[in-house]
């Protein structure tokens, strides 16, 4: 990877991407696009960005071709819960996003990755220890798409060469940018609202396990993933990733042993918890171990501790 051009570049994952990669292979060889415009004091604004509209395929050809690329990151997408309340408009931006920066892949020969997700599974999958290859029948769009899209890389691979590669990524967690319209937030949120309220009120129910994973986790494995020896990567699209699986007490008390005042109560949202209850419990991350060196750093403690001193700083308390 020289030159890299990352989609999404102001959503969740892409925010701390661009970071990350412009550290590692200097500013000038990342462009940032986005469909919106960054805020000026912001760091993904500081080096190159564009502002692209992934479903607009002539200027996402303009843009790599001038850009020069060499890799595409397509982080543009809606999550799940924004997709099951928008279905057409997520299969329109997921899918049509997707075939066009593949097929820029294809064209420009460039080096592809993408997100897939837990949401790829479904309730017919087995819950525990998921496998890395196993049923993917997903009753939401967001499945829908990302078994599509996983199938769609895995094509592209075979069918034109192109050097796709993918993860399932659990809830990602970070306290830089909050996600907006995951079925996931919960566990972002409770660690906002601690520092801010003291409390929260979580939509996903206690006891409904799902996994997650510490955002620097997550960018550390996309990096490692991109550089691995491609020989040794027998099932790219998409790998099995997990930091922990957890359920909302578990986050609570872990929260406890820095506040210990701290209080979590549930007002569940039937729609997102529907969601969660078809996700796995926890997935089998060995194959994503043994192929390229998964190896996640951080577990619900250190987490925990790493996202309350983060966000005190941000909000200037304590
Ligand atoms: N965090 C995502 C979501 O909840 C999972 O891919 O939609």
């Amino acid at each position: 990877m020289k030159k890299i051009i990352i989609t999404g570049a102001l959503g969740q994952i892409g925010t701390e991407l661009v970071v990350k990669c412009r550290q590692l292979y200097g500013t000038e060889n990342v462009l940032a696009t986005d469909i919106n415009e960054p805020e000026a004091d912001s760091e993904v604004a500081q080096g190159p960005f564009q502002v692209l509209d992934v479903t607009d395929k002539d200027k996402m050809f303009k843009t790599v071709e001038e850009f020069g690329a060499d890799t595409i990151m397509h982080m543009a997408a809606l999550l799940s819960a924004v997709a099951e309340k928008r279905p057409m408009f997520a299969w329109e931006l997921n899918m049509g996003g997707l075939m066009n920066a593949l097929e820029a892949a294809r064209e420009y020969n460039l080096q592809f990755f993408t997100p897939s997700s837990i949401g790829a599974f479904g309730s017919s999958t087995p819950k525990v220890n998921t496998p890395q290859v196993t049923i993917q029948r997903p009753s939401t769009m967001y499945g829908v798409n990302k078994v599509a899209g996983e199938l769609l890389c895995q094509y592209y691979f075979e069918k034109f060469g192109v050097d796709t590669r993918s993860v399932r990524f659990p809830g990602l967690i970070s306290y830089v940018k909050e996600p907006g319209g995951g079925t996931t937030d919960y566990a972002v949120e409770i660690y906002f609202e601690a520092v801010r309220k003291g409390e929260y009120k979580s939509f996903i129910d206690k006891g409904t396990y799902m996994d997650m994973m510490f955002m620097d986790d997550a960018i550390d494995a996309i990096i490692k993933l991109m550089e691995a020896d491609g020989g040794k990567l027998i099932h790219r699209n998409a790998y099995n990733l997990s930091g922990m699986s957890i359920e909302p007490e578990m986050v609570k008390n872990a929260i406890q042993e820095y506040y210990p005042d701290f209080k979590l109560s549930y007002d569940v949202d039937p729609d997102r918890q529907s969601i969660a209850d078809t996700w796995p419990d926890n997935i089998d991350v060995s194959c994503a171990r043994a192929e390229w060196g998964f190896d996640p750093q951080y577990d619900l403690d250190k987490m925990t501790k790493t996202m309350l001193e983060a966000i005190e700083n941000k909000e200037g308390v304590k």
